[in-house]
């Protein structure tokens, strides 16, 4: 019996050669596998019929939106993630899912391999192949790009030599990633980090000069998740994407970085991510709301924890999975409302309500009708600096 291989396709050049490539290189018929998170572009169908002209033996396409929406956007908003206080997680995100797909896939066309078209140098590699080790440990990962040599070049030659139909000089000089959750551009002239970026890497956003009329938003949460936009009930994926449209419109959401990938490198990274900024900044300030200080005090490490864990490709991992409890238990009371003004880039919040609010108006107040014991504070605060007192006393002493 003929081997199987699963591949991670894409419908772009390097994904396509590899079909043909893997073949050549293993001996095995190649199972194209593309799984749509929001990228846009192509239809599925077109997808699907090039993976066949390319020679593989099937091809199975899957509209993974509402999934990869729920249960991979919706956790990264309950843990606030922002890889290096900054990089909402996009690509990282992607991957568990495409990851979890493929071994579906692997296990039930009984394919002994799975194959991607990640470089040697990036992040991608580790999360398909730390996801595969957790959801498909008995199948073997093969990387034409990383592991035979399938250069550019050589992909352009494979492609020129069989007659792929595949177009070879439409190319973009930016490596391009995108999702619902966002969009992230490398390469071409943003290696040189002195260089701005050029208005072509964008895809998401208008330029925030554009000069826009300033827009009020509201987004309701009901346990830290985003359920309605102006009081209208909205699915985890109608939210992003309208919110996507919305703030993109006003060039919120550009994030330009030298980023720490997990293998050693740093890169230089734009990131569009307008939806997802806007529901963080949101999500963030009704924690602050109705958040009890302690627990808000651990969540935001927790919230850098399961952050990392997901950037450096730990998604199906035993802490990552724990940490998914804690932010679930965390987000409990994080229900209301938070009002937005969205304007030239930024996304600031101008109002918050909720029935859960541990904000207690009448223990805030320097008016009237203030409820708090202000003689309280007086011995608190001095049993407070006691220890700073004593050693302070005993340093005096000692200096004599
Ligand atoms: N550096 C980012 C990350 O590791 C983006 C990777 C994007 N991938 C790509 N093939 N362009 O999450």
């Amino acid at each position: 019996m003929t081997a199987k291989a699963v591949l991670a396709y894409s419908g772009g050049l390097d994904t396509s050669v590899a079909i043909g490539w893997i073949a050549e290189q293993t001996g095995a018929e190649v199972i194209a596998l593309a799984v749509d998170v929001g990228q846009g572009g192509e239809d599925l169908d077109t997808i699907k019929a090039r993976a066949l002209a390319c020679g593989a033996a099937s091809a199975e396409v899957v509209d993974a939106r509402d999934e990869f929406a729920a249960e991979y956007c919706m956790p990264a908003l309950a843990a606030n993630a922002l890889y290096m206080d900054r990089y909402p997680l996009v690509s990282a995100l992607s991957r568990p899912v495409i990851v979890k797909h493929l071994a579906r896939v692997a296990r039930e066309t009984g394919a002994s391999l799975v194959a991607h078209g990640c470089t040697g140098k990036g992040n991608d590699q580790v999360r398909f192949e730390a996801g595969l080790a957790a959801l498909a440990p008995e199948v073997k990962v093969f990387a034409p790009v990383r592991d035979s040599g399938m250069t550019r070049d050589k992909s352009i030659a494979f492609a020129e030599e069989k007659g792929l139909p595949i177009s070879v000089t439409s190319r973009s000089p930016y490596s391009i990633d995108q999702n619902v959750w966002g969009r992230s551009c490398e390469t071409g002239h943003l290696e040189d980090i002195w260089n701005a970026p050029q208005p072509d890497v964008y895809g998401y956003t208008d330029d925030p000069a554009l000069g826009r009329p300033a827009e009020e938003i509201v987004i309701s949460f009901e346990h830290g998740l985003p359920v309605a936009l102006d009081g209208e009930a909205r699915t985890p994926l109608q939210m992003i994407t309208d919110l996507n449209r919305i703030a993109g419109a006003h060039g919120i959401g550009r994030i330009d970085m030298v980023e720490d990938r997990l293998v050693g490198i740093k890169s230089r990274e734009i990131y569009e991510a307008p939806g997802a900024m806007v529901l963080i900044t949101a999500h963030s300030e009704l924690e602050s709301v109705c958040v009890e200080r302690d627990l808000a005090r651990f969540k935001r490490q927790a919230e850098q924890r399961w952050t990392e864990l997901v950037y450096d490709g730990l998604w199906y991992s035993p802490l990552k999975q724990a940490l998914d409890a804690f932010m679930t238990q965390a987000s409990a009371n994080v229900t209301g409302d938070v009002r937005l003004t969205l304007h030239a880039g930024r996304a600031v919040v101008t109002g918050r309500r909720s029935p859960a609010a541990l904000y207690d108006y009448s223990l805030a107040t320097y008016d009237s009708g203030d409820t708090f014991d202000q003689q309280l504070a007086k011995g608190f605060v001095e049993l407070w600096g006691l220890p700073s007192k004593i050693a302070a006393d005993r340093d005096r002493k000692l200096a004599g």
